[in-house]
């Protein structure tokens, strides 16, 4: 019998994330190692950067993760990477990386979409919990049920209607960005606003001490599919279904938002004011946790407006969620990807899921963020389906998940 241990590898982004999981259960380790330091002069990820600091930690973060496992490469059953979607120099390290080690071992590697791990992020949780009731049983079986998942992180805002099946999961989109994901103006919000790097965690701290309803920023209803018909999404990201398949009420569109507050900000003068008293290198120091360290950084004024922004966000993915889950009927929500670490996001989910009485999940705030073990769970029921790669498997920068 195999023993179940899968080896993920995630490198897509400026995260490189190895880990050791048995049987999509059970998480044995998982190792993270983050390059914000890197990044966070530029306020944003520079892809050559990327795949350099990839290049430069991928062996010492595998080892890392098989030694604190406590297996050798002997003992696992495969070897599962990110193929997509991401930065296509930084996917081709974790890739090219996991593929030499199948092959010198004589392991099957399995190719795993990045949007697919982040779901399974939740699934790996919830088996998780369910085998330490049954005092470790990793074999015990979940009664996987389909479930809306929005993934909501720094380069995909999408939902989608996740359904077992043949052994494996089936994923069919249900809505997804026009052009920014929400993680995305987070990031850009924070940047233009003088605070760290990456930009949700900051806002996340801060806006608790705002007025969420000081600045009453508005989405825009999407309107009719008609002119979009044909049209590539405006992101970066995946280029999957086109738009014009969608329902327009499950489409999001982020940009503007992250204008609206750039106009707010040049018209009362907040950036000089926020900016010359942050300094850029905060991001490496404590978050604020306290109302007088928060005031220390920025004025109420600009509380205010970080409060007023996450406030707007998150009640239109929370509207277009719970609008999507209830046109399909879905008894379940999972939200996931780094935005899902969001407290409000959480709070406001959660509370409305209750009120429905719909059921909802999250990751762990370090599962929500990339890991590298939602890669190995996502790749165990592809295991069990015997969904190999082939060797001449490459990164796929836009590979769609559906
Ligand atoms: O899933 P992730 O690590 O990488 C991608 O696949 O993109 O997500 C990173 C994104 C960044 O945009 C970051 O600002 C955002 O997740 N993020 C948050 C929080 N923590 C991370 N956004 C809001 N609130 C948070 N607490
Ligand atoms: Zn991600």
């Amino acid at each position: 019998m195999s023993s179940g241990l899968i080896l993920g590898i995630e490198s897509s982004c400026d995260e490189t994330a190895a880990a050791v999981v048995e049987r999509g259960a059970r998480t044995l380790s998982s190792v993270v190692a983050s390059q914000i330091a890197t990044h966070l002069r530029y306020g944003g990820v520079v892809p050559e950067l990327a795949s350099r600091e990839h290049l430069r930690a991928i062996v010492r973060v595998v080892r890392a993760a098989l030694a604190a496992a406590g297996v050798k490469l002997a003992d696992l059953d495969a070897i599962a990477g990110t193929s997509g979607p991401g930065l296509a120099g930084a996917l081709l390290v974790g890739i090219t990386y996991a593929k030499a080690l199948a092959f010198a071992q004589g392991l099957p590697l399995i190719a795993v979409n990045h949007l697919e791990g982040h779901i399974h992020a939740v699934l790996l949780q919830e088996r998780q919990a369910l085998s330490s009731m049954s005092n470790g049983e990793a074999s015990v079986e979940l009664p996987d049920t389909q479930a809306l998942a929005l993934v909501v992180s720094g380069g995909h805002t999408h939902l989608y209607l996740a359904q077992p099946g043949d052994g494996s999961w089936h994923y069919s989109l249900i809505g997804r960005t026009l052009d920014d994901a929400a993680g995305e103006a987070y990031d850009k919000v924070a940047k233009l606003l003088g605070l760290g790097y990456p930009g949700g965690p900051w806002i996340d701290a801060l806006a608790r001490f705002g007025d969420p309803h000081a600045v009453p920023f508005a989405f825009a209803q999407i309107k009719s599919k008609a002119h979009l018909g044909g049209k590539p999404p405006r992101t970066k990201a995946a280029t999957t279904a086109p738009i014009a398949t969608l329902d327009p009420r499950f489409l999001f569109s982020f940009s503007g938002i992250k204008t609206a507050v750039l106009r707010y900000v040049e018209l009362h003068s907040l950036r000089a004011e926020a900016t010359a008293r942050i300094p850029r290198m905060l991001a490496v120091a404590r978050l604020p946790q306290t109302k007088d360290e928060a005031l220390a950084l920025c004025p109420q004024s600009t509380l205010d407006l970080i409060a007023s922004f996450q406030h707007a966000v998150v009640g239109d993915l929370m509207k277009k969620t719970f609008a999507a889950a209830e046109s399909l009927d879905a008894e379940r929500i999972l939200v996931t990807g780094g935005v899902a670490a969001n407290r409000e996001l959480r709070d406001r989910f959660t509370a409305e899921a209750t009120r429905q009485g719909i059921q909802i999940a999250f990751p762990t705030l370090a599962l929500s963020t990339d890991n590298a073990a939602m890669i190995a769970a996502a790749a165990w029921p592809r295991f069990v389906a015997g969904q190999f790669a082939e060797p001449e498997l490459s990164a796929n920068p836009s590979l769609a998940l559906s």
